[in-house]
């Protein structure tokens, strides 16, 4: 008999192709590319073995509750899992699949790109071209800082943050900092120095968060933070937008304590048009796409999608999350 899935949003065809091929699980989908409304994804799962989620999806003791003593695995489509409710999934014995790694380079490149849009003040630029703005070569205008000499400062040099320095070194940065938990024994390969986080947001010129977030890490970027940061340094947050605090952040752009933001994460998600920090010149904000790029959407979308027939079938998932 075969077990059911609940899917809570259209994912990509290399996903879909392996769970409707494996002969293993019935494929319940949310078919749509906006979120399942929380009554539908309460509904969706009644009975379910196997949930496969986006990082949109809150999973909590109500989800795990409505699905029933059934389900064996969650999957989601993210390597961030703070929309899951761990501790709650560790108590039923239910295993939890990711994809880690499969996103690094893609989340790395967005995040230098995000970083160099910022620092060179890119969407100003392009406004100014379409509007007119542009009446001659101004040597004072639309200037902004360039990495070469800088110091750069990386909050979690796990995964995504090793890559982001390693692809940040050839713009010649001099000084490569970085704070966490614990000293990392590859930083060497970027010549990264461990450093407390007070020394980190006073002396870099460019700052990455690229942590999880997490109890200790939420609101981490606060009024405190960007007090102590240079008024010509660049903040930048490709990780989750809760690790900061975005009404300090605001102030911080406006009063000139720091020089510009780029944030690839917000809260909430999407961030209402009306929001402040989409009225300031000196912020740059996307719309979460770290990983969106084709191939690593679909190998996400594969990943996803192995994982969670790995746990429907008890053996083996390609990635794991061990809690
Ligand atoms: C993206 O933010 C992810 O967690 O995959
Ligand atoms: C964090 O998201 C990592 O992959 O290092």
């Amino acid at each position: 008999k075969l077990m059911k899935v609940f899917v809570t949003r259209r994912i990509p065809q290399e996903g879909m192709k392996i769970l409707t091929t494996a002969g293993v699980c019935e494929v319940s989908l949310w078919d749509s590319d906006e979120p399942v409304p929380r009554a539908d994804l309460l509904k969706g799962v009644q009975g379910a073995h196997g949930i496969l989620c986006l990082l949109s999806d809150k999973i909590d003791a109500e989800v795990l509750d409505a699905a029933g003593p059934n389900l064996k695995v969650i999957s989601t489509l993210s390597v961030g899992f703070d929309h899951l409710a761990i501790d709650e999934i560790k108590k039923r014995g239910i295993r939890v699949g990711y994809t880690p790694d499969v996103l690094t380079d893609a989340t790395a490149e967005l995040t230098v790109a995000l970083l160099l849009a910022t620092a060179r003040r890119l969407p100003e630029g392009v406004e100014e071209v379409k509007n007119g703005g542009w009446s001659s070569w101004k040597p004072l205008w639309l200037c902004g800082y360039g990495l070469s000499g800088s110091t750069v400062g990386v909050i979690g040099l796990g995964r995504i943050g090793m890559a982001i320095a390693r692809r940040l070194m050839p713009f010649g940065v001099k000084r490569l900092l970085y704070s966490g938990r614990t000293a990392k024994a590859n930083a060497a390969d970027v010549n990264g120095e461990f450093v407390s986080l007070d020394t980190l947001v006073s002396e870099s010129d460019f700052i990455v968060v690229s942590c999880s977030l997490t109890p200790e890490t939420q609101g981490l970027c606060d009024k405190a933070f960007f007090s102590k940061m240079k008024n010509t340094a660049v903040f930048v947050n490709s990780s989750r937008g809760a690790v900061v605090n975005q009404e300090d952040l605001y102030e911080a752009l406006t009063s000139g304590q720091i020089a510009a933001a780029g944030l690839d994460v917000t809260t909430p998600e999407p961030l209402p048009t009306n929001h402040p920090l989409l009225t300031l010149k000196n912020c740059v904000v996307l719309p979460h796409i770290g990983s969106a790029t084709y191939s690593t959407r679909g190998v996400m979308g594969a990943l996803s999608a192995q994982n969670l027939l790995g746990g429907l079938q008890g053996t083996d998932m390609p990635s794991e999350l061990t809690f």
